[in-house]
C-alpha cells in the first residue's frame, strides 16, 4: 500500500462535527482493511482503493491538527526519529521457559504439574514456538498505548513508534475490548514470514545493501530501529500468544479462552493452536508439527505447552523466571555458529570448481557439521566470507549445510579474504571462468586433470549409471592415485593380483569387486549414454537421446540439427553432446568398453515419421494463459509439428489466445483450422497419456 501523501492546508478551526464523523468512520475503515488484509489475508478491497482512504484520512488530519492521534492508521509509516528507546517496567515479569527435548522430560513435567494440582482433570494446550521477538502491547480502553520489548524480563525498551508501523497488530481492538478489559497486556512474538524474509533480501542484494543475516535477526534488527520509518518498511508480522494481564470484569478461564478472544479482538493468533488431554496426544502434535515446519512459511524452534486452565497456571505459579505451568518442547537446532577454518576447492566431474567452507566442528539439527557448500565465488562475495569468519551454518532437512551469513561484528582482524586460486587444485591447469557462467572451471582435458578423472569415474559407477557395487570414492582415489585407472575402460582391465595389492582389500572383497564389475558389462544404451558424464546430460535426458537414436554410433554422428530434434535438447545440451564426442579420446573410451565386452544392446527408435504431428505446421498467436510460449513450442516439436511464425496456406492450425489479431484474420479467411489454447493443452494432455 502506498506512502506518497501530499498535505493539504492547514487550518485552525476546529473540526465541525461532520468531520469528525468522517475522520471516525475513515480510521474504522482503514483498521478493518489492514486487519482484512494483515491478519486474515483476505483483502476486501483493491491497494489503491486502500490509499485513496489513507490519502483522505491523512488530508483531514493534516487539515485539523487537533484531529492528531496516535492510534490512527496514518501513524503507522512511522514517526519522527528517535535518539534512544526509553526504558519500561513490565507489570508482571517476561519469563522465559523451561526447555525438554525428549518424551521423557515431557512426561517428567507433566507429572510434577499433576503431582502439584492433585487429582484434577489437565488439558494443554500446545502452539508452535515461534523463532522471533517477544513483544508485550498494551491495550487501554482498547486503543494500544505501548509496545515494549521483553529485555531482561523486568525491564524493556518502548517500540512503540516501530511496532505501530506493523499492520497486523491493530492499533484500536475490535469488539467489546475495551468495555470489558480497559486495561490489557497482550504478549507474543513478533516474526519475518520466510517468503517474505526472501523477497526482502533478494531486493537488498538487488539494490546492493545488505541482507538479513535470517529471519529472527532480521526481524530483532528492525525492531531496534531509531527511525521508525526504516521499520515501516520491514516485512513484521505478530502471533499473540499470550496475556501479560488485564484489568476489568473480562475474566477468561483458559488459554484457549484468551486466544479465541484475541482472535475476536482482532489480534493475530496462530491457527495451529490445539489442545491435548495426555502425553501422547501432545507427542503426536509435536510429531505433526515437526512433518509440516517446512511448510508453515515461519520458522520455529518447537512447540510451547501450556495447561489450559488460567487458575491452575496461578495455582503452579513459577521459579526462578520460568513459569511451572509452561514448558518449550525444542525441536533440534538448524541454526548454529561456527568458525570457518579454511575454504577448500573441490574440482568436480565437469572441471566445475566449487568452494567448500571447512568449519570447526559444530553440532546442529542432530549431526555433526564440518563443512559446508559455498557453491561459487559470487556466493563467497555475497556473504563477504573470509577465513576466520564466525559463520551462521543452516541446515534444512536433508539438505547439505549452508552457510547462512557472516557475524561481521565478530570478525578478527586477521580474517583473509577468500580468492580463487591461480590453477586447478589437482591438475594447476588453468582455472576458466567465462561470462555466461557463475562456475569456474579446470581448463584440462579431462584426461589430465587426476580430480577430473576421479569424478568422472565416480559418476560412471554410480547408481543410475553403471552401478557398480562395492566400488566407493575412496577405492576410485586409491586406484587413480596408483595410475592403475585413468578412465572407464580400465575399470574392466584390472587383474585380481592388482586389486588384492590395494590397501585393506581381501581377497573376498576383490572377487565380490571382480564379480561386480563383470556383472555390470550388461549394460542399457540409455545407463551407457548417462554414465559418459556429459555435461548437461542427466539420467532423463540419456534416455531420451537413446530413444531418439537407438545406438551409440548414431548419437556419437550426430549434427546438431539431429540433436535439437530430440525432445527437450536445446542447444545447450545439444553443443555439448557434440563437443563431447568431438574429442577423440572419449570415442576411444567407448571403443574400449565395446571391446572388453561392455554391452548396450541398440534399443527401436521413435521414428520422427511415427509422432503425432509430424508433417503439421503450426503458428501461435495472441497470449498463451498457462504456459509461456516457448514452452507450447517445444513440445509442439517434441510431437512431431513445425511451428512457424506466420500464417499461410501450408499452415494446418493456428492456435489463438487473447490479443490474437492479424494471423487470426488470415488464418479465417484461409479457412485454416483455428484451436484454442485449451484444445491445446487437451492435446498435450493426451500425448502424455499415450506415453504413460
Ligand atoms: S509463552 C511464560 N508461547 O519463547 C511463557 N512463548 O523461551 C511465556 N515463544 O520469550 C511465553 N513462541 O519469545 C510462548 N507460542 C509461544 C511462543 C513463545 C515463541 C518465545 C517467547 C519467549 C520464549 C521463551
Amino acid at each position: 500500500m502506498s506512502q506518497n501523501r501530499k498535505p493539504e492546508q492547514e487550518s485552525n478551526q476546529e473540526p465541525s462535527a461532520l468531520v469528525l464523523e468522517r475522520v471516525t468512520y475513515l480510521r474504522e475503515q482503514l483498521a478493518h482493511h489492514l486487519y482484512r488484509y494483515h491478519v486474515l489475508d483476505a483483502p476486501e478491497i483493491a491497494d489503491a482503493e486502500y490509499d485513496l482512504l489513507f490519502d483522505e484520512l491523512l488530508a483531514l488530519e493534516h487539515a485539523y491538527p487537533s484531529l492528531h492521534s496516535v492510534s490512527s492508521p496514518t501513524q503507522r509509516v512511522g514517526a519522527p526519529a528517535l535518539d534512544q528507546f526509553e526504558k519500561v517496567q513490565h507489570a508482571r515479569p517476561m519469563l522465559s521457559l523451561d526447555k525438554a527435548s525428549s518424551r521423557e522430560e515431557l512426561e517428567q513435567w507433566m507429572q510434577r504439574c499433576r503431582n502439584r494440582l492433585g487429582d484434577v482433570a489437565l488439558t494443554f494446550t500446545c502452539e508452535p514456538k515461534i523463532d522471533g521477538v517477544a513483544v508485550a502491547l498494551v491495550y487501554e480502553n482498547g486503543e494500544l498505548t505501548l509496545a515494549a520489548t521483553r529485555g531482561d524480563g523486568n525491564e524493556g525498551e518502548n517500540i512503540s513508534a516501530n511496532v505501530r508501523t506493523i499492520g497486523s497488530i491493530p492499533l484500536t481492538l475490535s469488539g467489546e475490548a475495551s468495555h470489558l478489559a480497559p486495561k490489557l497486556e497482550v504478549r507474543g512474538e513478533i516474526y519475518i514470514p520466510l517468503d517474505r524474509f526472501h523477497a526482502f533480501n533478494a531486493a537488498a542484494i538487488a539494490e546492493g545493501e545488505k541482507p538479513m543475516v535470517n529471519p529472527r535477526n532480521g526481524a530483532a534488527g528492525s525492531l531496534r530501529q531509531l527511525d521508525s520509518k526504516v521499520t515501516a518498511g520491514r516485512p513484521l508480522t505478530m502471533f499473540c500468544y499470550s496475556l501479560g494481564g488485564s484489568e476489568g470484569d473480562w475474566q477468561p478461564q483458559t488459554q484457549e479462552e484468551v486466544l479465541s478472544t484475541f482472535a475476536e479482538w482482532g489480534l493475530r493468533t496462530n491457527p495451529a493452536l490445539e489442545v491435548v488431554a495426555d502425553l501422547d496426544q501432545c507427542l503426536h502434535y509435536i510429531e505433526r508439527l515437526e512433518l509440516r515446519r517446512d511448510d508453515l512459511g515461519y520458522e520455529i524452534d518447537g512447540v510451547v505447552i501450556k495447561v489450559n486452565d488460567l487458575s491452575q497456571q496461578q495455582v503452579l505459579g513459577s521459579v526462578t523466571r520460568k513459569p511451572r505451568w509452561a514448558i518449550a518442547y525444542k525441536f533440534a537446532a538448524q541454526e548454529a555458529t561456527s568458525v570457518v577454518q579454511s575454504v577448500d576447492f573441490q574440482v568436480g566431474r565437469t572441471g566445475a570448481i566449487t568452494p567448500v567452507a571447512r568449519l570447526q566442528p559444530t553440532f546442529v539439527g542432530g549431526v555433526t557439521v564440518t563443512n559446508a557448500t559455498l557453491h561459487n565465488m559470487d556466493e563467497i562475495a555475497r556473504l563477504d566470507l573470509h577465513v576466520g569468519d564466525r559463520v551462521m551454518i543452516r541446515r534444512a532437512g536433508d539438505v547439505i549445510p549452508q552457510i547462512a551469513g557472516v557475524i561481521l561484528s565478530q570478525r578478527p582482524t586477521d580474517a583473509k579474504a577468500v580468492g580463487l586460486p591461480d590453477g586447478c587444485p589437482s591438475c594447476g591447469s588453468l582455472i576458466h571462468r567465462t561470462d555466461e557462467e557463475v562456475v569456474a572451471r579446470c581448463s584440462a582435458p579431462r584426461d589430465t586433470c587426476p580430480a577430473k578423472r576421479k569424478e568422472g569415474l565416480k559418476h560412471f559407477v554410480s547408481r543410475l549409471a553403471f552401478d557398480v557395487d562395492g566400488l566407493g570414492d575412496k577405492l576410485i582415489d586409491q586406484l587413480v592415485d596408483q595410475g592403475l585407472v585413468s578412465n572407464a575402460a580400465d575399470l574392466f582391465a584390472l587383474s585380481r593380483d592388482q586389486l588384492i595389492a590395494l590397501e585393506r582389500m581381501g581377497e573376498k572383497s576383490a572377487d565380490n569387486l571382480l564379480g561386480a564389475l563383470k556383472a555390470a558389462k550388461q549394460t542399457t544404451l540409455p545407463r551407457m549414454i548417462y554414465a559418459l558424464g556429459i555435461r548437461e546430460v542427466g539420467e532423463a535426458t540419456a534416455a531420451g537421446l537413446a530413444l531418439s537414436f537407438g545406438d551409440m554410433e548414431s548419437l556419437m554422428a550426430a549434427d546438431l540439427h539431429a540433436l535439437e530434434r530430440v525432445p527437450d535438447v536445446g542447444p545447450v545440451v545439444a553443443k555439448s553432446v557434440q563437443e563431447f564426442f568431438a574429442q577423440p579420446e572419449h570415442c576411444d573410451v567407448v571403443a574400449a568398453l565395446q571391446q572388453l565386452g561392455v554391452n548396450w544392446p541398440a534399443i527401436d527408435v521413435i521414428a520422427p515419421e511415427s509422432l503425432p504431428l509430424t508433417g503439421q505446421t503450426w503458428v501461435l498467436t495472441g497470449t498463451l494463459e498457462t504456459m509461456p510460449r516457448s514452452a507450447a513450442k517445444q513440445q509442439l516439436i517434441d510431437l512431431g509439428a513445425k511451428v512457424a511464425g506466420s500464417v499461410s496456406a501450408k499452415t494446418t492450425v493456428v492456435v489463438a489466445g487473447p490479443g490474437a489479431g492479424s494471423k487470426l484474420e488470415k488464418a479465417q479467411s484461409l479457412g485454416i483450422q483455428v484451436r484454442s489454447e485449451e484444445a491445446l493443452l487437451e492435446l498435450f494432455n493426451q500425448y502424455k497419456k499415450e506415453v504413460e
